[in-house]
């Protein structure tokens, strides 16, 4: 079923057999959101339903950014979504979901200060603001997000717990090209050039990650030759910023931290900016650091 409306999804979501799990994404669906929805499909079993939402939300982009030229590819995605046995595709005008002007927002607080906060204002709190409004409309028991966009992770997941939403968050391993780039909707803004380029941040996540017994500095020390290296290629690489951080609140850590951490990096090649991330495990050492 195919609803455009909020009239339209209501309408769907009577005829629907719980558990119902949602899949948010804005289009121009590929492999990671394939993951995404077999997951949710696992989740909701045969009996269950699998909602996915596709909507190109302006509230996240900052001036400058791309919304006028991201991927809208409606009966692509319509098609793959029948593929993976998906039971209702809402995918709303921009008038059914921002009617009026939005006066109110979610704020994610510190975990929107930093990292992807930091380098795009404002674009968590839009994130936070159409979830919820999805969560409204859909009512979904279960949603379904990747660990490719951690930090939009961590802020759902702490806003259903700091809100008390009657939602359940299930998360999804990145999915990559065998090249090792995460996938993601702008890679096809790519050149193959640029895209050549774009394989130093997963080859220095990799690094990091294989430096994790040396403590934090190592970890940092070892992605950032990569991504030195490849600040001197054709296209360059312009990093936005390469930190090790606490994988719920996000605090940045430095030094002498054991224990569960995220390698997160944010990088443009050409006009497309690429986000990426491992998770590792620092192992306590007998370094000058710690
Ligand atoms: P979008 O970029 O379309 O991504 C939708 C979901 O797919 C997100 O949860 C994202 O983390 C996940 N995803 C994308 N690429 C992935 C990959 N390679 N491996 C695993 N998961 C991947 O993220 C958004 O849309 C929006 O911010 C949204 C949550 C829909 C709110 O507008």
């Amino acid at each position: 079923m195919l609803a455009r409306t909020k009239a339209g999804l209501a309408a769907c979501r009577a005829t629907l057999r719980p558990p119902v799990v949602l899949v948010p994404t804005m289009g121009a669906l590929h492999d990671g959101h394939r993951a995404l929805l077999r997951r949710a499909r696992q989740i909701s079993g045969r009996n269950g339903s699998l909602v996915v939402s596709v909507f190109v939300n302006p509230l996240q982009f900052g001036a400058g950014e791309d919304l006028d030229r991201y991927p809208r590819t409606l009966p692509d995605d319509i098609a793959i979504c029948a593929q993976e046995g998906v039971d209702v595709v809402f995918a709303p005008a921009h008038e059914q979901i921002y009617p009026v002007e939005q006066m109110i927002t979610v704020s994610p607080g510190p975990l929107g200060e930093v990292l992807e906060g930091a380098f795009r204002p404002g674009f968590l709190d839009g994130v936070l603001t159409v979830v919820l409004k999805l969560f409204n409309l859909v009512k979904p028991d279960v949603a379904v997000f990747g660990e490719k966009d951690a930090q939009q992770l961590a802020v759902v997941r702490r806003m259903v717990t700091d809100l008390n939403l009657p939602v359940t968050i299930d998360s999804v391993p990145i999915v990559r090209d065998p090249d090792g780039l995460a996938i993601s909707s702008r890679n096809r803004y790519l050149s193959s050039s640029e895209r050549d380029t774009a394989l130093a941040l997963s080859r220095a996540l990799q690094a990091g990650v294989a430096a994790a017994g040396d403590g934090p500095m190592a970890v940092l020390a070892a992605a950032r030759a990569e991504l030195s290296a490849a600040s001197k290629a054709e296209p360059p690489l312009a990093t936005d910023y390469l930190a090790l951080a606490d994988p719920e609140r996000f605090t940045v850590i430095e030094t002498g931290h054991t224990g569960a951490a995220l390698l997160l990096v944010a990088a443009t090649v050409g006009k497309t900016r690429l986000i990426d991330n491992m998770p590792l495990s620092l192992r306590s050492h007998s370094g000058p650091e710690s």
